[in-house]
């Protein structure tokens, strides 16, 4: 859309060339299911009141086809060319994976987190990394920070291309000005929130506003073939309009996630048209910005505890198995109900486990406080964790210590049964890597390469086979 075309108020509805009139659009703050009236409930995400108005877009049909900038015949799968997709390297080899092979032309990517994650300083870094690699220039656009706090941070990451070009702006009436200016090899918009289209009457990080600009944005980069990365915070709870609304615009959404005081971040690929989505990328934050951690288990393990109620366990994170410490904690109840905590570990899974233990292992569980924790603050929890759960609990209840040098692998069924989990050959690779001597692990039909390495293998088929061997 160009610049001075109409748009149509909020109060007016919009006239289609037939003279017809189409009422406002309503959509969900929340996922961005479109409807022509308002709903008190969003049927696509169940979610309450998030109905907000929103001007019709109104974009002349077959405009492009007209202007030659699509082609507009069909064609057959085979014949199409694929090869004119060009990738350029982001500078860090985790999140090149994690796109496909770097950034494509033309894509929009979302990089999405809670605040103080760490998401300006990863797009300072790619911008750099790619300023770096191309001819044409990168366009740094903070809506946040003053061009003096970025080109602070940025001497910061002993950063200084000359081909980065950086300006505090929000209105992206200014932002598409620049962009035909300069013509970009890739626009980083940092955040979505901030940036605003002068022409509507809602505040920037509205949800009109969030989405104008994002369809604005997507547009130019679209046409122009300039990649653009684009952030957006969300609360904990991820609650903020915003992402969610965003993520069927872009081509790309990439999550940060962590515990707010971990150092680790871990970059989760949800949706990737030029790509996988099952990888992950993990980061530090340091001194000197963020560095990728190729081997995050080997950091995990390094403070381990040795006492009563640790057991390590290798939940998969995309394809990449991570080694973890599970601790649990128990203490006589002094309140008159038993209390459970859990961090890193759904608490109904842990209710459900300890279920399962007085169950199945006759222990009398509701004289005990239990805290169940997943050490490094990453929540990377998954069923395969639970033998490793019961019996880090079990091991805290007895106040004895598991073997150190033991890693378990398996999920509980509700019977205190130990079911199959996938990719345990990764995952018993991976603590033979590090040096572990014994896996326990659910006694499914396994790969005769399994344990190869001289790692020993103990299957089980139950909880309480499984605490009779350790
Ligand atoms: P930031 O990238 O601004 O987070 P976001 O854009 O997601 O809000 O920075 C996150 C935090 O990282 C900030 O509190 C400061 C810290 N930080 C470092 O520890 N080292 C560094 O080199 C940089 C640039 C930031
Ligand atoms: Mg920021």
């Amino acid at each position: 859309m160009s610049r001075g075309q109409f748009i149509p108020t909020l109060t007016d509805g919009v006239f289609l060339p037939g003279g017809d009139k189409l009422n406002n659009l309503f959509f969900c703050s929340q996922c961005g299911y479109e409807s022509p009236k308002w709903l008190g409930r969003c049927p696509a995400c169940g979610e309450w009141n998030t109905f907000t108005e929103a001007p019709v877009r109104s974009v002349p049909r077959k405009q492009n086809v007209r202007a030659g900038k699509v082609d507009a015949t069909a064609k057959s799968l085979g014949s199409a060319n694929t090869r004119t997709i060009t990738r350029v390297s982001t500078g860090i080899a985790g999140l090149d994976r994690l796109l496909g092979g770097g950034i494509v032309q033309g894509e929009l990517i979302l990089v999405g987190g809670p605040p103080g994650i760490g998401k300006s300083t990863l797009l300072l870094q790619i911008a750099a990394s790619v300023a770096k690699s191309l001819s044409q220039p990168v366009l740094y656009v903070s809506g946040e920070e003053s061009t003096g706090q970025v080109s602070l941070r940025a001497g910061r990451l002993g950063i200084n291309e000359e081909k980065l070009l950086c300006m505090n702006e929000s209105e992206t009436g200014v932002i598409l000005g620049e962009i035909e200016r300069l013509s970009p090899s890739l626009l980083v918009v940092d955040s979505i929130q901030t940036t605003y289209d002068a022409r509507l009457p809602q505040p920037p990080g509205s949800p009109v506003q969030i989405r104008q600009c994002a369809q604005e944005l997507l547009d130019a980069c679209k046409s122009s073939g300039f990649a653009t990365m684009i952030s957006a915070h969300v609360t904990k709870e991820g609650s903020i309009a915003g992402p969610k609304l965003l993520e069927h615009v872009v081509d790309c959404v990439l999550y940060f996630e962590t515990a707010r005081h971990d150092i680790y971040r871990i970059l989760r690929c949800y949706k990737n048209r030029f790509g996988a989505t099952s990888e992950v990328a993990m980061f530090e934050m340091g001194e000197f910005g963020l560095k990728e951690v190729p081997n995050l288990s080997g950091m995990l393990l390094e403070h381990r505890s040795r006492t009563p109620g640790s057991a390590i366990v290798i939940p998969v994170e995309g394809s990449q198995p991570i080694m973890v410490e599970l601790q649990a904690l128990v203490n006589r109840t002094s309140l008159g109900y038993p209390r459970r905590q859990s961090s890193g570990v759904d608490y109904n899974r842990l209710i459900l486990l300890l279920a399962v233990m007085e169950n199945h292992l006759g222990i009398e569980l509701s004289q005990y406080d239990v805290f169940l924790n997943l050490a490094g603050g990453i929540k990377v929890y998954e069923p395969a964790c639970d033998l490793g759960a019961v019996l880090a609990i079990y091991s805290a209840i007895k106040k004895k210590q598991i073997d150190a040098s033991a890693v378990f692998i398996g999920e509980v069924g509700l019977g205190g049964e130990v079911r199959s989990v996938p990719l345990l050959g990764r995952r018993v690779e991976e603590a033979e890597r590090f040096g572990f001597r014994r896996a326990i692990i659910p006694s499914q039909p396994v790969d005769s390469t399994i344990g190869k390495g001289g790692i020993e293998i103990n299957p089980v088929s139950s909880v309480i086979e499984a605490v009779k061997i350790i």
